[in-house]
């Protein structure tokens, strides 16, 4: 069985709530719970959090063990040198995920520091970005 984990970055928590023009009406709870329904087969974890450090915690934590982590750095994914960086010394691969497409948005979303040392970026597709980085695992 696949062991695979999302790990959400700052304000995902809000999903539902949060620019839903954006980002949706459905939480990441119910998002997640009919993901996991939906592939049985896969050992599926989730993570958030709002706080830097604890994502790169995270990274370390996951990032000998599992066979794969889909990372939505969200606002650190512009800023984060050290989130980059802990993406590269992991040795569980990476697929970068984003909600929105941020090539379509402010200047500053065209940055990333995940991307350079991710095995692929999946972006665009609203929540089904998520999914289809699962897939890409399978
Ligand atoms: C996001 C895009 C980021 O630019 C933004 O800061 C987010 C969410 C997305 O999933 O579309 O918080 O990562």
């Amino acid at each position: 069985m696949q062991k695979l984990i999302i790990i959400n970055g700052p304000n995902l928590n809000l999903l539902g709530k949060r620019e839903p023009n954006i980002y949706g009406s459905l939480t990441f709870t119910e998002f997640f719970d009919t993901v996991k329904k939906k592939y049985p087969n896969v050992d599926l974890d989730y993570y958030q959090s709002n706080i830097e450090g604890e994502i790169i915690d995270k990274l370390h934590e996951v990032g000998f063990g599992h066979d794969g982590i889909i990372l939505n750095a969200a606002a650190y994914t512009h800023t984060s040198v050290g989130i980059g960086d802990a993406v590269k010394a992991i040795e569980t691969p990476v697929v970068e995920v984003h909600i929105s497409n941020t090539f379509s948005r402010e200047e500053f979303r065209h940055q990333s520091y995940v991307s350079p040392n991710a095995r692929g970026v999946v972006l665009g597709f609203g929540l089904q970005s998520y999914e289809l980085a699962i897939q890409s695992f399978l």
